[in-house]
């Protein structure tokens, strides 16, 4: 079901989502709206990544208003829209879609939880079951504290995830051939380079090759317990 519109200013938005199947406006009703208790958490080993929830706003928005040059140049966005929205109502509406996509099986959004403090976010989303029972996965870190090593290891307990609990077979990571700093976190995990898809994704209003690592269940099942002891335990 996508996501239509969000309205109010209230502090109990009302979230509209469009049922294609029956052409109707649904009204997302306080038990879809955001958890107020985690529904999913994941420990690593200096960092547990969590679904995000509505008392996570004014971490998540401290953050996102610090590091928004950081961010943009590497956000998912058509061109000529606009960034997306940041006021209290749209997170909260994307933590419900969140919980959705979650209930759904169809993705899974964590905050990334450093220190006990909301440092970043690791999704794991477009999961496609049948033949395929792909992922991909996607993320960014504050500013201040990257170089730390936080996302790989977030990148390892989100793999763990999707193969031991999901029980995918396969995970990508596509990144602009431009973003070292990216392709660093894959070059660590040694994902497997599968090569450059050309203008694969529209990335702050352009389409932009990306190169495409992946990993399967198969190479899990080999590096699985190597990644896990150089990251987690
Ligand atoms: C890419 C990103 C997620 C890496 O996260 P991280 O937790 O810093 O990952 P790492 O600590 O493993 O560092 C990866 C590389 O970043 C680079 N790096 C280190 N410190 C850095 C800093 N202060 N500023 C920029 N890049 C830095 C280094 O090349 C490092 O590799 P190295 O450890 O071999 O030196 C992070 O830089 C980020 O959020 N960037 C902006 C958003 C983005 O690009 N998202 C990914 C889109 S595919």
């Amino acid at each position: 079901m996508p996501y239509h519109s969000v309205g109010g200013r209230s502090p109990h938005p009302v979230i509209r989502l469009l049922d294609p199947a029956r052409s109707r406006v649904v009204l997302v009703t306080p038990s879809l709206r955001a958890q107020q208790v985690r529904s999913l958490e994941l420990p690593g080993r200096r960092i547990r990544v969590a679904t995000l929830m509505e008392a996570d706003y004014q971490a998540w928005l401290e953050v996102r208003n610090r590091c928004r040059d950081w961010l943009v140049p590497w956000e998912p966005r058509s061109k000529g829209s606009p960034l997306p929205a940041e006021d209290h109502g749209s997170f909260v509406a994307r933590c419900a879609m969140r919980e959705r996509e979650r209930q759904l099986g169809s993705g899974f959004g964590f905050g990334i939880f450093y220190e006990g403090r909301f440092v970043g976010e690791v999704t794991l989303s477009s999961i496609l079951r049948g033949p395929f029972q792909n992922g991909s996965i996607g993320y960014w870190v504050d500013k201040d504290l990257a170089g730390l090593g936080i996302v790989p290891e977030a990148v390892v307990v989100v793999l763990r995830f999707a193969f031991e609990t999901l029980r995918l077979h396969r995970i990508e990571v596509a990144i602009i051939p431009r973003n070292g700093a990216s392709r660093r976190v894959a070059e660590k995990l040694a994902l497997r380079n599968e090569g450059v898809a050309l203008g694969f994704l529209e990335i702050n209003g352009q389409w932009e090759d990306h190169v495409r690592y992946a990993m399967t269940s198969e190479e899990w099942a080999v590096r699985g317990a190597e990644l896990i002891a150089a990251w987690i335990d």
